[in-house]
């Protein structure tokens, strides 16, 4: 089976991003200091005053990238770091340091990049304050932006057409809206259809929300089906389907006739026309999926699979029409929501965790985006 990348990680705590994008979260275990070998000499020290104020300690990064970098350092020569140390990058930010040390510090600082990168390999590093920080994946460059702060437990968040965000509050039971000057307005209240919290939505090409719901007191309360509420653009809200249980992801097929759901508690996936009304009518089963996997978020391609995240088994998986699973990928930890994207929309990003529990997502910060390169690229919507 492949294995995604880790590319990306995110804080996803509080703060919701459009590109929503940094190098790599996780716990960050203290990293001891190391007696200084020979080749590095003070390096350490010239390290942490002249460079870690924008390339942060270890594997943080900063106002630059991390130079801790595997990539950056199995990949770049030590005569190309020299001559960056001391040329710097003018149009990038990058000092030149030629007045300020000799070859032989900048050679001892080279010898101390590649020394701890190797000790630093395999770990993961959290960003406690990731806004504005730039950040070099294996293949991308990120810079991260905290576009809303301070919202009540975000979840889904799909653009309308007209390119404004829309974002599920939750436990509140709404629909934000983000207006072009970075307000965040009520877009429609759920409250009269959604009988649990909040969770996934998709939106078409008219502007109208499908938004899932728990259906019930989740995680505690007795098991029930939900209905799946649709917010028109004027902020109506309908009941578009009953008797889901627990919807989730949803996707619509580029000619708009066609949305597919995921019934989280029922390890399917669920289509149904829509009618030019934005009704759903002619029900039927997609896909079964097996009982360990628990469909979450999810993407369609241009073949009509979808790809779905599992979160308990640790991946994400391709499902035909019918239920035949044609490839799945490996993910680090829990998957919770997936999509393509990209300039050719054939990289798929996952959004992992180390559980479902957000008390705990808090504590341990283990979530990260891991992304990997697909063949197949995406359509439809979201
Ligand atoms: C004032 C902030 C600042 C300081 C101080 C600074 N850098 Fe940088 N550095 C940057 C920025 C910003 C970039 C990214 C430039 C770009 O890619 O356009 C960068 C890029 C680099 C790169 C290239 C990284 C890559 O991904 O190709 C290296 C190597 C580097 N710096 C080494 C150092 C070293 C070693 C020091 C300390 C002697 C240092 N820098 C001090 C801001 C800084």
């Amino acid at each position: 089976m492949r294995k995604m990348s880790i590319v990306v990680a995110v804080f996803l705590a509080a703060a919701l991003g459009t590109s929503i994008v940094t190098a790599q979260q996780a716990p960050t275990p203290a990293v001891p200091a190391q007696p200084a070998p020979s080749p590095m000499g003070n390096a350490p020290e010239l390290f942490s005053s002249t460079c870690a104020p924008c390339h942060g300690t270890d594997l943080s990064g900063g106002r630059g990238p991390s130079l801790f970098a595997e990539r950056l350092l199995s990949e770049t020569t030590d005569a190309a770091l020299l001559h960056t140390i001391r040329e710097g990058i003018a149009d990038g930010g990058m000092p030149a340091f030629k007045g300020q040390l000799s070859d032989a510090d900048i050679g001892r600082l080279i010898a101390y990049l590649r020394i701890r990168g190797g000790q630093l390999k395999g770990q993961v590093s959290f960003l406690p304050d990731p806004n504005g920080q730039i950040i070099k994946s294996e293949k991308q460059t990120f810079k991260i932006e905290v576009v809303a702060a301070n919202l009540d437990t975000p979840w889904g968040e799909v653009f309308l057409p007209d390119g404004r965000m829309l974002v599920v509050s939750m436990e509140d039971r709404r629909l934000l809206r983000m207006e072009p000057d970075g307000s965040v307005v009520l877009h429609a209240d759920l409250g009269a259809v959604a009988t649990g919290h909040c969770n996934d939505m998709v939106v078409d090409k008219l502007g109208r929300a499908y938004v899932g719901n728990f259906g019930f007191p989740y995680p505690d309360g007795e098991q029930k089906p939900a209905r799946l509420a649709r917010a028109d653009p004027d902020g109506t809200v309908v009941e578009a389907a009953d008797d889901l249980m627990f919807p989730n992801g949803a996707v619509i097929t580029p000619d708009g006739k066609t949305l597919v759901v995921g019934e989280t508690f029922a390890n399917r996936m669920t289509a149904f026309d829509i009618a030019p009304d934005g009704g759903l009518s002619n029900r039927r089963l997609w896909a079964s999926l097996a009982s360990n996997e628990y469909p979450d978020g999810c993407c369609l391609d241009a073949e009509g699979a979808i790809w779905v995240a599992s979160p308990f088994t640790n991946e994400v998986i391709r499902v035909r029409e019918g239920g035949e699973v044609a490839e799945r990928i490996a993910a680090t930890q829990g998957v919770f929501a997936c999509m393509l994207g990209g300039a050719d929309r054939r990289t798929l990003y996952a959004l992992t965790a180390s559980s479902a529990d957000p008390n705990a997502r808090f504590e341990d910060r283990t979530g990260r985006i891991e992304a990997v390169e697909v063949e197949v690229p995406g359509v439809g919507l979201p």
